[in-house]
């Protein structure tokens, strides 16, 4: 059997010619058109994104449900709830330690839920004409034919990292004068406006003060200009002194991991979003070019996200991205709501995560803030 990403490859490589943006009027500022570049628009100042030379089938088989094993976590001890909260309660400098060290813990009740995160690992394209000063690069301008945008080769980082990488198209490069300078390499100095130096500041540039003559200039009213070392000029900024310009145009490739997570709603009191910091036991997870979504998983609220993540995923991110690899993991994540008594009120707080944290909305004893 052939492995869906070598036939993908495959696939690209037939389909490349049909596949780019019809021809429309050319840069007015150009030379002309590079073929597979014909859609970019100069006004705009590029092509913008570029939609992947196919369209994606998923291809992976159904797959087994994943076997429960060990799929319990102990529950937390009174001691650990505890510890959680007096650590809590010590790294806030306006608590008081009494409720978290003398406290007594009336009830511990676990709310353990599970999430479901689906992450699709894109790559993206986009083209811009771009200019730098020129170094000594060739003027290589349709010495060749111009590899089309996804003919460019670009090196993959690490699956799920973001990066972002800029290329220059080879065969796109000319050369042209530097507008901004004439050629020059130099502009006046800001400071001294091409003097090289400035008036005197003590004597007002007459050279004398009073009957005696200026000593901060020896009378001669001037004084020297520190920006420019007298020189009068500065670099230009454009061509940072090279004169010329290289005109190119630039290929974008941008590597982003989408991450979307779907956590299984519980009755604790503690939102989702609280729950986005910290981590659970990890109970499944697997990658592969296009995901199947995980059915069979014995809670159906897991089923059913995948099922929704994995199909918005796929014709999302298909559109204007070549989707390289996606990966699923379900977590359960260990929740704990703790309730105690402190001076005869009673109060609580919850526990969760592997990190232990804690969230309490109302701290009984703060000595610096007013409780309501
Ligand atoms: C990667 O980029 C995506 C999209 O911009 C963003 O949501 C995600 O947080 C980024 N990941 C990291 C680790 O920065
Ligand atoms: C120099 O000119 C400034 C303002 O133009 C003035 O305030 C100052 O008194 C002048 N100094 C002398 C020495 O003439
Ligand atoms: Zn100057
Ligand atoms: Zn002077
Ligand atoms: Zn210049």
């Amino acid at each position: 059997m052939l492995h869906p990403v070598r036939c993908f490859h495959f696939l690209i490589s037939c389909c490349l010619f049909q596949r780019f943006p019809p021809p429309s009027a050319p840069p007015a500022n150009m030379f002309g058109t590079v073929p597979g570049y014909e859609g970019m628009a100069a006004a705009a100042g590029g092509g913008g994104y570029l939609p992947p030379p196919m369209p994606l089938q998923p291809v992976a088989p159904p797959q087994p449900s994943p076997e429960p094993e060990d799929w319990s976590i102990p529950s937390l001890s009174e001691d650990d709830a505890r510890d959680a909260f007096k650590d809590y309660a010590s790294s806030h400098c306006c608590y008081n330690k009494g409720p978290a060290s003398d406290g007594v813990i009336t009830k511990m009740e676990p709310y353990d839920t599970y999430r479901y995160r689906l992450e699709t690992y894109t790559e993206s394209r986009s083209t811009e004409w771009a200019t730098k000063p020129h170094e000594g690069e060739p003027a290589d301008f349709y010495t060749q034919t111009a590899p089309r945008p996804w003919e460019v080769p670009a090196t993959a980082p690490n699956l799920f990292t973001n990066h972002t990488e800029e290329i220059r198209v080879p065969y796109t490069s000319s050369v042209k004068d530097c507008n901004s300078c004439h050629s020059t390499g130099t502009m006046p100095c800001d400071e001294c406006h091409g003097d090289g130096s400035k008036v005197c500041w003590v004597c007002n540039g007459s050279g004398k003060r009073g009957e005696e003559s200026c000593t901060q200039c020896d009378a001669s009213g001037k004084e020297r200009c520190d920006k420019c070392d007298s020189r009068g000029t500065k670099e230009c900024e454009t061509c940072k002194g090279k004169r010329q310009l290289l005109t190119y145009i630039q290929l974008k490739v941008e590597w982003t991991n989408n991450v979307e997570d779907h956590v299984v709603r519980q009755d604790s009191g503690l939102e989702a979003d609280d729950l986005r910091s910290v981590t659970g036991k990890e109970l499944f997870q697997n990658n592969q070019y296009l995901l199947y979504p995980l059915l069979g998983f014995p809670n159906p609220a897991i089923s059913e996200a995948s099922e929704k993540m994995v199909r918005e995923h796929q014709s999302k991110y298909a559109q204007n991205a070549r989707i390289l690899q996606q990966r699923q993991t379900v977590e359960l994540i260990p929740i704990t709501k703790v309730k105690y008594k402190w001076k005869s009120d009673s109060h609580k707080y919850y526990v969760y995560g592997n990190e232990r944290t804690v969230d309490c909305d109302k701290y009984p004893a703060t000595c610096c803030c007013v409780i309501q």
